[in-house]
């Protein structure tokens, strides 16, 4: 039986800002929400968030978890003073009681899931999630007998010169014996550097304690400053993009690349360089994407291209083949085997299969039939200042170069539209339609200007 507790009450001076630390967001979700995801295959009875600095934002942010419970702590006065708030909430409480810092965003489940059962095989009092840092500067240092006993946690600032050097740090997870750190609780003392009641002093009160290594250290950095925010993105995406390899995914200089966790991808789907998927997005199996594109909450069918472009909130259905340099936004859904090329724009427009748009045109609030070419220089004038307007183009319909269609306008199937024409009413299948002046032509005009 486990109880969790996380502890996000305090501000994070060191990020310097007006937003509590613990909601700052790596990779589209925030500190605390991925502390509270890693808890998730523990099954916890209960998971209590201890919040103080700006409580109500810290709520507010996390009101959409599901039973997710809150205690204040109005001052803060230490970790240790943070989990003595709980003393009322937890009374006669049998259990364990897991406590993780609100800043510690990287931990695996699985890595705090044998952390649980450790604790729970050895019947220890408290357990220690500990690890060895090449660079434990800000860390608590873990002091144990050559038994792994754990002796003592000390701070980074009450640490001597010769206690810095131990590499062995404390990772900010606890596993206790909740009536055993009851009784303790109310008699934590605050006489150190930093004049705090710590929970570091509890771990040593209580037997038997034992301090257990992190398999990968990566997973335990704490985020004190936006260094370490920065840090711990990095190893977000690393986690990732290693797993869609491993999927079968090839990444090209994938350094370069970002994906948000949320993305979907197939096998055989290749990543160029410079390319960013983020959102809800699925890319299904074949497609090429880059190098240079930013894909964003939408869906790829199978064997589609996308060079240098920006496709937000759009479906692109297989085989069909994007940019260099197009722009699909606001639900916009091109069909299959369809071609739109360079400087084309689609803002919420729906092309049927097989029809091209190759360059420079603007297509908004469009509904195409199939096989429909749009030429050059195409452009709906959808918007008349007011509201947006429609414009319906029927199968196997080609626009001329620099055409202009006024919407709201239905063009027919087999329509012609001439090059360079304004079109302004609607146009019937089977025709072509010329909306422009007639050429005149002046001849000897040249010389009758002397
Ligand atoms: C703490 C540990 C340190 C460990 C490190 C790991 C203590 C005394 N020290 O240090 O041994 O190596 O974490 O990351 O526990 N908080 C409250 N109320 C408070 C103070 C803090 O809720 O009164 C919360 C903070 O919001 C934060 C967490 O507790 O989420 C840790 O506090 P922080 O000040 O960052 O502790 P560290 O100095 O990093
Ligand atoms: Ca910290």
């Amino acid at each position: 039986m486990v109880v969790v507790a996380i502890l996000a009450a305090g501000r994070g001076t060191r990020m310097k800002s007006n937003l509590p630390k613990v909601l700052h967001s790596v990779g589209g979700k925030s500190l605390v929400e991925r502390v509270i995801q890693s808890v998730e295959p523990l099954q916890p009875e209960r998971r209590i968030a201890i919040i103080g600095y700006q409580a109500e934002q810290v709520k507010t942010a996390l009101q959409a978890i599901p039973d997710l419970e809150f205690v204040e702590q109005t001052v803060q006065l230490g970790t240790g003073h943070a989990i003595q708030q709980l003393l009322p909430h937890l009374e006669g409480y049998e259990g364990d009681l897991l406590i993780l810092n609100g800043d510690v965003p990287l931990l695996r489940g699985e890595t705090l899931k044998n952390f649980l059962q450790i604790h729970q095989e050895n019947q220890n009092a408290a357990t220690v999630l500990t690890a060895k840092l090449p660079n434990p500067q800000g860390y608590g240092r873990v002091f144990c007998d050559d038994h792994n006993v754990l002796q003592q946690i000390v701070e980074d600032k009450d640490c001597t010169a010769a206690q810095k050097e131990n590499q062995r740090i404390n990772a900010g997870v606890y596993c206790f014996r909740w009536q055993d750190l009851a009784k303790i609780l109310p008699h934590l003392q605050a006489n150190n550097a930093q004049k705090e009641y710590y929970l570091t002093d509890a771990v040593t009160q209580v037997a038997p304690v034992m301090a257990v290594d992190v398999a990968d250290y990566q997973e335990i950095g704490g985020i004190n400053d936006r260094l370490q925010l920065s840090d711990a993105y990095d190893i977000l995406q690393v986690r990732i993009k290693q797993k869609w390899m491993k999927a079968g995914v090839t990444l090209i200089d994938s350094a370069s690349i970002t994906i948000d966790e949320t993305v979907e991808l197939e096998p055989d789907v290749i990543i160029e360089p410079q390319t960013h998927l983020r959102g809800n997005t699925v890319i299904k199996t074949g497609s090429h994407i880059g190098p240079g594109s930013l894909i964003e909450n939408s869906l790829i069918g199978e064997n589609v291209t996308a060079k240098y472009s920006v496709i937000s909130d759009s479906v692109v259905q297989n085989g069909s083949r994007i940019g260099p340099y197009a722009h699909l936004r606001g639900h916009a859904e091109v069909g299959e085997n369809c071609r739109i090329g360079n400087f084309v724009e689609l803002k919420n427009t729906k092309l049927g299969n097989n029809t091209n748009a190759a360059h420079l045109s603007y297509l908004g609030d469009t509904i195409t039939g199939t096989k429909v070419n749009i030429g050059a220089g195409t452009v709906t004038a959808n918007y008349d200042g007011v509201k947006k307007h429609q414009t319906i183009i029927g199968d196997r319909t080609k626009t001329g170069s620099n055409s202009v269609l006024v919407a709201p306008i239905t063009l027919g199937n087999d329509v012609y539209v001439a090059a360079g024409s304004t079109i302004t009413e609607n146009v019937p299948d089977n025709s072509l339609v010329i909306a422009r002046q007639r050429q005149v032509v002046k001849e000897g005009w040249e010389m009758k200007k002397e």
